[in-house]
């Protein structure tokens, strides 16, 4: 069932359980938005309390936030793998005789590239969402990261494909959204989403964008939070 609007109370349950699965030694993805933070946080007191990790930053935002709680940091290049990741989602597709069905919706804070080099590397990856995230089929719209010179052609293409793209404006000043990478995101909205693999499939293959926000078959695992509880989804 979606509901609108998930609290951070629940959002703290599912970031606090999934860094409780954090062990000794652990390569962790940290993921980006207001509950993989949870995580973030939790991890950062358990590495006070004596924990030895090191952290994959998925953004310029978690990598700050690792940085201000006192979890080592590392990158791709200088680790043989990780271990778990821990990321949120814009919205996770909740119908288990759909196709598709645990697909997830990210970009909400234009790092799903990084996300997906990191979530998709890790030997875990555990996606940690509020109950107001959960939706029988996909339908909000798509974040592509675009080269900024292909924004018109890669927009055009979207257009071919039934999908309204438009271009995502910083909130704090003029001007567009400009990622961690320097580039640009389209917001795509496609309506409903029936095949998350077929439209992830052509949307990677247009050139001039550099990933989009579809995350299909990545999730080992999925922790809900609701107003009162948790619901682990493996
Ligand atoms: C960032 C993301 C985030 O994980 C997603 O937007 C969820 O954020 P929040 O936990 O704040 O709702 O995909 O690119």
């Amino acid at each position: 069932m979606k509901t609108e609007g998930g609290s951070d109370g629940a959002k703290r349950r599912a970031g606090e359980r999934a860094a409780a699965a954090v062990e000794d030694g652990d390569v962790v993805g940290l993921g980006t938005g207001s509950t993989a933070a949870h995580a973030i946080r939790a991890i950062g007191r358990a590495v006070d309390d004596g924990l030895a990790v090191r952290g994959i930053p998925t953004s310029f935002q978690s990598r700050q936030l690792a940085l201000e709680v006192g979890i080592p940091i590392s990158c791709l290049e200088a680790v043989d793998g990780i271990d778990l990741a821990i990321d949120g989602a814009d919205q996770i597709a909740d119908d288990s005789d759909a196709p598709g069905y645990g697909a997830l919706l990210k970009g909400g804070g234009a790092a799903h590239t990084r996300e997906k080099m990191i979530d998709s590397t890790a030997d875990r990856f555990v996606v940690v969402a509020d109950a107001s995230k959960l939706s029988g089929v996909l339908e909000k719209p798509v974040a592509l990261e675009v080269i900024p010179d292909a924004r018109t052609i890669v927009a055009d293409e979207v257009r071919t494909m039934g999908g309204e793209p438009t271009l995502r404006d910083a909130a704090h000043k003029d001007g567009p959204v400009v990622t961690d990478n320097g580039n640009l995101v389209l917001d795509c909205a496609f309506d409903e989403i029936d095949a998350p693999d077929e439209l992830a499939t052509r949307l990677s293959s247009v050139p001039g964008v550099v990933e989009h926000g579809l995350f299909v078959g990545m999730a080992d695992a999925a922790y809900v939070g609701t107003d009162d509880g948790l619901e682990v989804r493996e």
